[in-house]
């Protein structure tokens, strides 16, 4: 089933109640100046952005739920938040767009955020207090959850290179916020099992090729993917906590903490010495990442070798703000996901609609449908229209490729 994903924060607008728009406040740190406050005005326009998913027959859609709307004080829930995705959910439906909910997206209400978010020792309970509302309120509307995204891309970006709120760079802290979003998902996962026995868990792993750029270099990417993803893998698939996390904490024993594969896949790293580089002449997209549509089969494959199960692609895609290569982009991964043995079950394409890019602010643009910030004017792209095609003929037909594909090129680096 293919669809398309989304967060709660680069979308919605609207919300001065999160630490993202307390940290967009303050000078530098967002590239353009923007804040998320006007987002894609999803918020008001979640209408007619899902009668437009509708038309283009997406099948499944990944989106985000944002804690600081629905626990706006600690311990204090909105139910006009929740009846506001109550809605948009019912609407998804019956349009025939299966969601997809994410738990956890990166942001945090700002009192969690003061109280020192993933730090805090309290942190796994405060959010599965969220966690069991939500589940509780949306469970007769949605089976499926993502707990977490992204738990290594956080407490690097908040803890480490410090380009996320808070913006510290601390390892003992990057460590201690992967153990506890790790012990957050474990934790999750039986809870929403327990509140809805039926239920599909798993959460967005982030997870690159880490290739060495010259052969010395071999060690140290191996180490980079053990430290950046494998100890979390093990820790939130597997329940078993490394050393470099901590050890194995008493809340979480060795088990099963998933029911599918979440991959987001966009690039892959040459690694040199302690630096993250591009390998030279290859593909690239606006932000420079290398294309390398094999690294998507690779990294499944490894991780299916240790956690067999189905594997849904829960974030892929490209910045490309002309439409240059898009088409391609999604034609490539595509392809390579069709010719595997692998129990590919879902592809989610990030994103539906160019958004707020975090650090990167309105800049790069990831959507298969374009947004004018100024006006909020939506209008699908040529790769909207090849996705649509291509979920239409279940496949890549010879003429979509002729018309989509063929004519775009990579750029390369
Ligand atoms: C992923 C994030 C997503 C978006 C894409 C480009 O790491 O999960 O929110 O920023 O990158």
């Amino acid at each position: 089933m293919i669809g398309t994903a989304t967060a709660a924060l680069q979308i919605e607008g609207g919300d001065r109640n999160n630490n993202w728009y307390d940290w967009a406040s303050l000078p530098g740190t967002i590239k353009d100046g923007t804040t998320p406050l006007r987002a894609t005005d999803h918020w008001r326009r979640w209408r007619e952005d899902t009668e437009l998913m509708a038309t283009l027959g997406l099948q499944v859609y990944r989106m985000g739920v944002e804690w600081s709307r629905i626990e706006p004080r600690p311990g204090e829930f909105s139910s006009e938040a929740i009846d506001h995705y109550r809605e948009e959910i019912g609407l998804l439906r019956e349009r025939g767009v299966r969601p997809l909910v994410t738990l956890h997206h990166f942001t945090n209400p700002s009192w969690f955020q003061g109280i020192g978010e993933w730090t805090h020792p309290e942190s796994v309970n405060i959010w599965l207090r969220f966690v069991r509302r939500v589940v509780t309120d949306l469970g007769d509307l949605v089976d499926e959850w993502v707990t977490l995204n992204e738990p290594n891309v956080y407490a690097v970006m908040t803890r480490l290179y410090g380009e996320f709120p808070p913006g510290h760079k601390s390892l003992p802290e990057t460590i201690k916020v992967m153990r506890h979003m790790a012990i957050a998902h474990c934790r999750a996962y039986e809870l929403i099992h327990e509140i809805q026995p039926h239920a599909t868990v798993g959460f967005a792993h982030h997870v690159r090729s880490f290739d060495p750029l010259h052969v010395w270099d071999s060690p140290m990417a191996k180490i980079n993917t053990y430290l950046f993803q494998d100890a979390l893998t093990d820790a939130a698939l597997g329940g078993r906590f490394a050393l470099v996390l901590g050890g194995q904490p008493r809340q979480v024993s060795p088990g099963k903490y998933y029911d599918y594969l979440g991959i987001n896949y966009y690039t892959r790293s040459a690694v040199a010495g302690i630096s993250d580089r591009v390998f030279p002449g290859k593909p690239v997209n606006d932000l420079g990442w290398e294309i390398y549509p094999e690294g998507l089969t690779r990294i499944a494959q490894d991780l299916h070798a240790r956690y067999p199960g189905p594997i849904w692609i829960t974030e892929n895609g490209t910045a490309d703000n002309t439409e240059a290569f898009r088409s391609r982009y999604l034609a490539d991964h595509l392809r390579v996901i069709a010719e595997s043995d692998l129990p590919f079950e879902r592809y989610y394409h990030w994103c539906f609609v160019d958004n707020f890019e975090w650090a990167e602010g309105e800049i790069p643009r990831f959507g298969i449908v374009h947004n004018d910030f100024d006006t909020q004017e939506r209008t699908i792209k040529p790769s909207g229209h090849f996705l649509a095609q291509v979920i239409k003929d279940r496949g890549v037909t010879a003429e979509a490729l002729a018309q989509y594909v063929v004519p775009q090129r990579y750029r390369l680096g």
